[in-house]
């Protein structure tokens, strides 16, 4: 009888015949404490509570649910049961008649079971009893390829929609990549605060400038905007971005928190330790080769405070091939490995063996998704993501 009635009480429905028997097979009267903790740390009722918490609902008939909680006995009965299993202490003597009360007035047994698992008082002991339950492992690395897992991680994809980029799978984008992995280091690292300035180098008028200038003190945008691309591509560098960036904003922002400014990433026109972050999203592979891209990086440094933040996604060769404005491994290695800078974890270069794919040949069709890993000719690559953070003392 007691395996029934907790079945109705924690899991809403009555058992099986084959659930009866497993649940009976070791059971010893006084063991109700570990049955009851066994339930309440079920998957099953995790989803029970999700459903009344969410509004959603649960999926079970009210009608069979209330004469299964029937079942239960008398209204007192059944009180002194919800608190005993429930907040795992005895009703005490103004709770129960308070709630018997409700029920002869007319509330259901659903209702208020339905309370007793959201009030404030089960709630810390589930807190207590399942930290972390139904929290599904994700990956939450910040240097690392441009990596498919994170789109099963919510944290982040609440990210990618808030940047207002499309969230099914099959778009997978690295340029989506981007721009959330940005958000998301940035969030982690704890830079999404209203004291907070940051600069971007080779900027153009890429989205996440408008999502950050939501969610920090100050945003400078910085980039040539001259030559080919302000025709070519998506037009990036489109320098009637400095006159009306709101022509470009991809939903409302806070426009006296972003300005823009034609700059060379290699020669920023500001002093030292002016920011707390620099960053640059697929730009320096096209400030003239390795020299060019290792000038921005140390420029990148040079404008950022000691202990600041620096984040970095370039191109990231796969085939063991030289290719213009893209870099092989060892390249990339000497990038970020320049004085002062460290990286906030090793990167994971192993993401691609991960995964099956067919690489976006760039020469047939680049509009392609998914769309995180590219060929042209012979050269497969894909985009690397590095945050680093500049030492204090530098
Ligand atoms: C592929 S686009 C990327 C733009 C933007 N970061 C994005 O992700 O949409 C490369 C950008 O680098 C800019 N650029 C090229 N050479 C530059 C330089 N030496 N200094 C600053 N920006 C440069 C181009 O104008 C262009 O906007």
């Amino acid at each position: 009888m007691f395996v029934r009635e907790a079945f109705w009480l924690i899991l809403a429905r009555q058992p099986s015949d084959t659930e009866l028997r497993d649940q009976l097979r070791n059971y010893t009267p006084g063991d109700e404490r570990t049955v009851v903790l066994r339930f309440l740390s079920s998957p099953e009722f995790r989803l029970v509570r999700d459903g009344w918490a969410t509004g959603r609902g649960i999926d079970k008939a009210p009608a069979v649910h209330e004469e299964g909680l029937g079942t239960l006995g008398s209204d007192e009965r059944f009180v002194r049961l919800a608190y005993t299993w429930l907040f795992d202490r005895d009703a005490d003597e103004g709770g129960l008649t308070h709630y018997v009360g409700e029920l002869s007035a007319g509330l259901s047994r659903v209702n208020l079971t339905r309370r007793f698992v959201l009030s404030d008082e089960f709630t810390r002991r589930y807190q207590e009893i399942s930290p972390e339950g139904g929290l599904i492992p994700r990956d939450v690395q910040l240097c690392e390829l441009a990596n498919p897992a994170k789109w099963d991680n919510p944290e982040w994809m609440d990210l990618l929609r808030s940047l207002v980029l499309p969230d099914h799978k099959i778009a997978m984008h690295r340029k989506a990549y981007e721009f959330t992995q940005l958000a998301f280091g940035l969030s982690r690292l704890g830079y999404l605060r209203d004291d907070v300035s940051v600069v971007s180098v080779g900027a153009g008028h890429e989205c996440v400038l408008y999502w950050l200038a939501n969610h920090v003190g100050r945003v400078v945008a910085t980039d040539m905007y001259e030559g080919v691309w302000q025709s070519e591509m998506a037009q990036e560098g489109d320098a009637k971005v400095l006159k009306r960036p709101e022509d470009y904003a991809p939903f409302p922002y806070r426009a006296d928190r972003l300005s823009f400014f034609r700059m060379d990433g290699r020669k920023l026109d500001f002093p030292d330790a002016t920011f707390d972050v620099a960053y640059s999203l697929s730009s320096i592979e096209h400030f003239g080769g390795l020299d060019g891209a290792r000038d921005a990086v140390d420029e990148m440094a040079r404008v950022v405070r000691p202990g600041g933040v620096i984040a970095v996604a370039t191109e990231y060769i796969l085939s063991n091939a030289p290719y213009h404005e893209a870099f092989l491994p060892v390249q990339i290695h000497t990038l970020f490995d320049r004085p002062g800078l460290r990286l906030v974890e090793p990167i994971d270069e192993r993401v691609c063996d991960r995964y099956h794919y067919a690489a976006v040949d760039l020469q047939k069709n680049r509009h392609q998704t998914p769309h995180m890993v590219v060929r042209d000719g012979d050269t497969v690559f894909t985009s690397v993501m590095a945050f680093l953070t500049k030492e204090m003392g530098q």
